[in-house]
């Protein structure tokens, strides 16, 4: 079909893309962290990568695997490791996809010995994370810059606000209201807004296809 004839429309492009949950550790045995199955990021790298692109895949904990030989996977745990490892990479990419769901807040203080039960309450202070995603906005030049927004209402609304917001190319909104959708699921509905306000809404499908929608949107955005 289109393959054919555009030949690989990404080969030679560089493409980041973040995947999974990050822990944060409160102690040396405990995390805080959330139920991203890493599915839809590892879906987007194997689209990607179908596509002709070199992908370096920095993903939280999951039970994903892939073998491509254009795939790279750069495991992490936290979302400072994340941060870390994405910056460096930042520069020499093309196409970044951020797709992970990092921890907005960590422990203020990481217990050194696991900490023991007492009193009947406990108090665990956090502190914000890094936004990786806003970071990539603040200091992209030529990288096409995509970021996921995971909202339950308001919804076009948040997600317009977050890539103005966070200087971003394309947004894709995951939309929660559908019981078919989100984490732990093997599909999504979602809907993408990119910077000239242009929406396209897709049915609720396999995350497998959701990662072929959004880098064939890619591909038509960078070559517009
Ligand atoms: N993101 C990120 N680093 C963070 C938090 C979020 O890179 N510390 C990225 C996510 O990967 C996603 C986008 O930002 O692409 C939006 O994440 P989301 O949780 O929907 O939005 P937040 O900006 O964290 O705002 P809130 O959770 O309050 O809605
Ligand atoms: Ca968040």
């Amino acid at each position: 079909e289109a393959d054919i004839l555009s030949g690989l429309p990404l080969k030679g492009k560089k493409v980041l893309i973040t995947a999974g949950p990050t822990y944060e550790a409160i102690d040396p045995v405990r995390f805080i962290g959330n139920h991203s199955s890493g599915k839809m990021g590892f879906e987007i790298a194997k689209a990607a990568a179908n596509k002709g692109a070199e992908v370096v895949l920095i993903s939280g904990p999951t039970h994903q695997t892939v073998t491509h030989s254009l795939i790279s996977v750069i495991p992490v745990v936290s979302a400072q490791e994340m941060y870390d490892a994405v910056h460096q990479y930042f520069n020499i990419t093309d196409i970044a996809i951020c797709a992970a769901a990092v921890a907005d807040y960590r422990p203020k203080k990481v217990a050194s010995q696991k900490i023991k039960k007492q009193e009947s309450t406990l108090t665990i202070e956090l502190e914000k994370t890094k936004d990786i995603l806003a970071s990539l906005g603040a200091i992209k030049k030529q990288q096409f810059l995509v970021g996921f927004a995971l909202e339950t209402n308001n919804e076009l609304e948040n997600a317009k606000e977050k890539l103005k917001r966070k200087n971003l190319d394309l947004i894709v909104l995951n939309s929660l209201n559908d019981k078919g959708a989100g984490f732990k699921k093997d599909t999504n509905k979602v809907t993408f807004i990119d910077s000239d306000d242009v929406i396209t809404n897709h049915q609720l499908k396999s995350k497998t296809d959701v990662a072929k929608d959004l880098i064939n949107k890619i591909i038509e955005q960078i070559n517009a």
